[in-house]
């Protein structure tokens, strides 16, 4: 009798543990140390938030994104490039920056003008990135993932990110738009 009450305490004790929703503190947390060889290759964008709402519609007009990190030498002083496609044509931009744990940088430019960081997610190949802009003006938060098209709970948890924090909803991408080639080149 022991026993039994003492498994069925277990087995509730350990659904309760797994079913607790994460904090808005849990959810908004830095990732992990960022290996900066996790990075390589190509990302599309999932979808993202932006604070200053007239940002946000642009945002929603693009057709879709991808963020490419070459595969580097150094573990700091690494580099991206984005590919932004929209109305049929891409738009490519690299950018130097400077990784610290799981912040960044962007060379050239003040620490406190402008960081980003990854943050935490439960999706093995997701990457949230939150940045700062503007010397804190306005907050950006995008997700990206090696897939195109996420599950529906890997898209709440995005959702429930942006929620924590107080971020407009979230647009998201449309998975079946075209994608930027990569490596860059011109399209007609
Ligand atoms: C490389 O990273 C360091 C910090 O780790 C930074 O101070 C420096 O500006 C970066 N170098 C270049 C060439 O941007
Ligand atoms: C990025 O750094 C490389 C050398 O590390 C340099 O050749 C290039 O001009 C830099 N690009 C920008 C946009 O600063
Ligand atoms: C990396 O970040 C930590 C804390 O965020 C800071 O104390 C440290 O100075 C940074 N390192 C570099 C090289 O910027
Ligand atoms: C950094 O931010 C300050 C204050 O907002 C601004 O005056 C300065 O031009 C910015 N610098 C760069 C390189 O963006």
């Amino acid at each position: 009798m022991l026993l039994h009450k003492l498994v069925s305490f277990l087995l509730i004790f350990t659904s309760l543990v797994y079913s607790a929703p994460l904090t808005c503190e849990q959810l908004t947390q830095p990732a992990e140390r960022i290996d900066p060889r996790n990075l390589e290759g190509t990302w599309a964008l999932i979808g993202g938030s932006i604070s200053y709402l007239p940002y946000l519609e642009i945002f929603g007009q693009r057709d879709s994104a991808l963020i490419h990190f070459p595969s580097h030498e150094s573990v700091t002083n690494i580099s991206y490039s984005r590919g932004l496609r929209l109305d049929g044509k891409c738009m490519y931009s690299t950018s130097n920056i400077t990784l610290n744990g799981s912040r960044f940088t962007f060379d050239g430019t003040p620490a406190e003008n402008s960081s980003c960081v990854f943050v935490r997610t439960s999706c093995s190949d997701c990457l949230p990135m939150l940045f700062d802009v503007d010397s804190g003006q306005r907050t950006h938060f995008y997700l990206f993932s090696r897939r195109r098209g996420l599950e529906q709970d890997e898209k709440n948890e995005f959702m429930e990110q942006v929620r924590c924090l107080q971020m407009p909803p979230p647009v998201f991408m449309d998975p079946t738009k075209q994608l930027c080639p990569w490596p860059e080149e011109t399209l007609n």
